[in-house]
């Protein structure tokens, strides 16, 4: 994702904007880079009126300096913002939402607007974008058009063409622009040759030879390359599904975690994909090339580390299995000979009500692969472990495979892989004593088994551990029960103090943990009432839903609360920290 960008200088934005006569900032929250792709594609746009957008990564830029944005005439601000997790910021943002939420800056003279980047499933959709469009205005900018409100669990990319279909109108209108049909065709990047003997990129993210000579600290922009030490099947031969356990070792790294924290691992693509895109695209595989940003200007050189060969950038570099997006589906119009595919591309392409009928049902529906992220990590010395069901389905004669679970099973002991460590939020209490309900169907048990550990760790230690309860659901005792045997240990070893299965197809009827919550509900809210922390992680499109809405009904039946009552209590457990989520969708 954002691992190709070299900053310039040490230039604040604004005198750039000044100094190149620019009056968009485009700024983006971006986790995964779709926040960052939509900006770039946000900037292209304004090139359609001969205007050129300074697009800045908040982490990489002094937030303080916003207040200087009046100081540029006619100055517009266009945040391209993701929520992430529990309606937090990303990564990159959290900075600068800090400092917008903290009310000191003077946006007055400005213009704003917001797109964001959300998921329905989740509790808190688009909670960031919402705060951020409602916070600028406050602080004295003036909305220019409505926030723009991407559903990921819809069609975000539709979302998104709508949006800056009706926007870029708009702000032409508010600074009168013209527009200038020829500049349209413009290409973002040149395709350069390279001199023989340069020095390639591999398949590392931020500087040349960064895996042969590793340095901390290790990010999303400077991953550490571990080795496999373990990659087990965990399903019986009776599962028609497959779940990987894998454990990286770390040792020497320094790499820092604890339980709850994720891994980010960096997968490549398959092999035989890349192969069929080479062939299809007659590309010479070996061939280095370098693509270089005709804006000489922009913060972004590379679109990726260059150079590098076409079989390297097709493998580590970039997406090939994602949806294909509009802008990418027009840019290949342009090449096409064939005047029906030519006609259909264009189709595709094109933010009307047709077009976007057949992106949805054509593209989105019918070709989408799945990048499977959903893993969390639990703790050893010097090993971090994460579980991971492999994704893998057809649509119609196709097989799909998520991206990063194929290359997982195919990851052997003593192989190598680039990962870092994402901080998380879910923590056990500071207190060892303090008991624990941990929900968690499926892989959503991950991070439990890392605070299991953690607490035999404080045990053997001759420390005084509290209770642990756990309510854990699969399918079948005999198919998909992973970690069986450790949760049996636990048991024995006393700190697993009560464990609670939900097997959903081992019988007629389902049954699921919230099932078991209820049939325990007396104990819950004992617990609960006497200090003890909740924690969820797994589905969040069903389970945690259902998971919330039994735990309120435990208030208010066992514990004697009104309907609002049980409400706020679950409210102020989230917001004291005794109730804690990870969930994904
Ligand atoms: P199912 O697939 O048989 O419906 C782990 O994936 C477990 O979570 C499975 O046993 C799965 O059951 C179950 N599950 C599915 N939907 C759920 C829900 N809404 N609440 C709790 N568990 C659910």
């Amino acid at each position: 994702p954002s691992s190709a960008v070299t900053s310039k200088s040490n230039q604040s934005f604004i005198d750039r904007m000044k100094n190149e006569n620019r009056q968009v900032l485009i700024m983006y929250g971006s986790q995964t880079g779709t926040a960052e792709e939509m900006s770039g594609r946000l900037a292209k746009d304004l090139t359609r009126y001969s205007k050129k957008a300074v697009v800045v990564d908040p982490e990489d830029i002094e937030c303080e300096d916003l207040n200087r944005l009046n100081e540029i005439e006619d100055a517009l601000l266009v945040l391209c913002i993701a929520t992430y997790g529990e309606g937090d910021p990303t990564d990159n943002a959290v900075t600068l939402v800090e400092y917008l939420n903290a009310g000191d800056c003077d946006l007055s003279g400005v213009r704003f607007a917001v797109f964001g980047l959300g998921n329905k499933t989740y509790e808190h959709f688009n909670e960031i974008g919402k705060q951020m469009d409602q916070q600028l205005e406050k602080l004295g900018a003036k909305r220019i058009f409505q926030m723009g409100l991407g559903d990921d669990d819809a069609n975000l990319e539709e979302d998104f063409m709508i949006w800056r279909e009706a926007f870029l109108p708009k702000v032409a209108e508010e600074f009168g622009w013209e527009l200038n049909t020829e500049a349209e065709t413009m290409r973002q990047y040149q395709m350069e040759p390279v001199e023989e003997g340069k020095a390639l990129f591999k398949g590392e993210f931020g500087r040349l030879g960064a895996y042969e000579r590793p340095r901390p600290p290790f990010d999303v922009k400077n991953p550490y390359l571990a080795t496999v030490a373990i990659n087990d099947e965990l399903h019986t031969e009776h599962s028609d599904r497959s779940c990987r356990h894998i454990e990286f070792s770390v040792e020497g790294s320094r790499i820092r975690y604890e339980a709850g924290d994720h891994l980010a691992v960096f997968p490549t693509n398959d092999p035989a994909l890349v192969d069929r895109l080479i062939e299809m695209l007659k590309f010479e595989p070996d061939r280095a090339f370098r693509l270089v940003n005709v804006d000489e200007d922009a913060s972004k050189r590379h679109p990726f580390p260059c150079p590098t060969t076409f079989r390297t950038a097709l493998s580590h570099y970039v997406d090939i299995c994602a949806p294909v997006k509009s802008h990418v589906l027009k840019a290949i119009s342009e090449y096409c000979t064939d005047e029906t595919e030519k006609e259909f591309l264009n189709k595709l392409s094109t933010a009307n009500e047709e077009g976007l009928k057949e992106y949805a049902r054509y593209i989105v529906k019918e070709r989408r692969s799945i990048v499977d992220y959903r893993f969390v990590t639990q703790t050893e010395r010097g090993k971090i472990a994460i579980c991971a069901v492999v994704t893998k389905y057809t649509i119609g004669d196709r097989l799909i495979n998520g991206v990063c679970t194929r290359y997982l099973t195919k990851k052997e002991a003593g192989s190598k892989s680039p990962v870092f460590v994402r901080k998380s939020t879910m923590r056990l209490p500071h207190r060892t004593t303090t008991e624990v309900i941990m929900i968690g169907p499926g892989t959503g048990f991950a991070p439990f088994r890392g605070f299991l550990q953690d607490r035999q760790f404080h045990k053997n230690a001759g420390k005084e551990v509290g209770a642990m309860h756990l309510y854990y659901g699969c399918r079948h005792p005999d198919h998909d029960y992973i970690y069986k045997e450790e949760l049996a240990q636990f048991q024995e070893d006393g700190i697993l103090t009560h464990l609670n299965c939900a097997f959903s197809r081992a019988q007629e009827k389902k049954v699921y943990v919230q099932d078991r919550l209820w049939e325990t509900r007396d104990r819950i809210w004992t617990a609960i009432n006497a200090g003890a922390h909740v924690y969820i992680c797994g589905d969040a499109r069903n389970m945690a839903r259902d998971v919330q809405s039994t735990l309120q009904k435990i208030f208010r039946e066992i514990g004697g609360k009104s309907e609002t009552e049980a409400v706020s209590f679950f409210k102020e457990m989230e917001k004291t920290k005794r109730y804690q989520a990870d969930v994904w969708s």
